[in-house]
């Protein structure tokens, strides 16, 4: 007995919720001016949702990818240029406004900001799009979340809402505490991408998640690519003028697209 309390009070400490990276901690480059969003904002089940469909090419109508947007939500262009590069890559891409019209602005109070945005206030119109989605015939549904949106594609895995998962960055989890919570429950392959300089979810946090994950230990797939000298949001944001941010942005991109490719059907 006492065993466990010692047990259970060690795993408390050693138990660490990733924090959300201050605004200051984000690449501001926003993208160029001239790039012109190609989806278009739908209301899907009362939630305002920016759709992009594939261009010009066909695709599979019971797929979908639901993009996660960091805490900028859609009034930020990267989230809706990055939606439209799903799409492009041949997924009809929805990405809802879970941050319910209150995204944060750049250079906001993250701290103060997150009050009114925790799971209570997420999860419903998070899955208000879902069911819609589900409703209309899409059975193969992926996740793909950034930062804030991490936790929620987490979540949707843990709860087997989703066939896979990706994420970049991601914020406000219990490592390791959520990941096991994947291991013990989730049929759905995981794939992170993180960044070397992120202060949130940082290499050791990394290390972690592996060891719940890694290794074979999770049968459904996991993987894990680390990207080196870029920080938090690389994969939404990149200054054009760097090369090491260009090549990460599109790597993580790269290595998201082909692990959904591989587990969605
Ligand atoms: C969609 O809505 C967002 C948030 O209101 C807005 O910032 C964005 O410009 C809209 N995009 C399009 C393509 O209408
Ligand atoms: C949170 O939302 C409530 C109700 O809409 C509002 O009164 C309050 O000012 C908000 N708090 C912050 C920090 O935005
Ligand atoms: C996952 O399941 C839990 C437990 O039923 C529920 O409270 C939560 O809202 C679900 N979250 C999502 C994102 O589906
Ligand atoms: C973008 O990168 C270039 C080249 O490294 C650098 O000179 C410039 O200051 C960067 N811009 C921002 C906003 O960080």
């Amino acid at each position: 007995m006492q065993l466990l309390v010692l047990l259970s009070v060690l795993a408390a400490t050693q138990a660490a919720i990733v924090p959300l990276v201050d605004t200051s901690g984000h690449f501001h480059t926003s993208a160029p001016a001239d790039a012109v969003p190609q989806g278009k904002n739908v209301t899907i089940n009362g939630v305002l949702t920016y759709v992009s469909l594939p261009k010009n090419k066909k695709f599979d109508p019971t797929a979908a990818v639901l993009l996660l947007t960091d805490v900028f939500g859609l009034p930020s262009p990267d989230n809706l240029l990055l939606a439209d590069q799903w799409a492009e890559a041949g997924f009809a891409t929805y990405a809802p406004d879970y941050l319910n019209g209150n995204a944060l602005a750049m250079g906001g109070d993250i701290t103060a900001w997150a009050v009114n945005h925790t799971e209570v206030q997420t999860t419903p119109p998070l899955l208000a799009v879902i069911g819609a989605l589900k409703s209309h015939g899409i059975t193969k549904l992926a996740a793909t979340g950034y930062c804030f949106g991490g936790l929620y594609t987490t979540r949707l895995v843990q709860n087997n809402t989703v066939r896979v998962g990706t994420m970049a960055h991601p914020s406000s989890l219990n490592v390791p505490t959520d990941f096991e919570l994947v291991k013990a429950q989730s049929h759905a392959a995981i794939e992170i991408n993180n960044a070397e300089l992120d202060t949130g979810f940082t290499p050791a946090v990394a290390l972690q998640t592996d060891a719940v994950l890694g290794n074979g230990h999770y049968a459904p797939g996991y993987f894990r690519r680390q990207f080196d000298g870029v920080a938090h949001g690389f994969a939404v944001r990149a200054n054009a003028s760097d090369p090491v941010q260009v090549a990460a942005k599109q790597g993580a991109f790269d290595t998201s697209l082909a692990w959904i490719k591989a587990h969605l059907e």
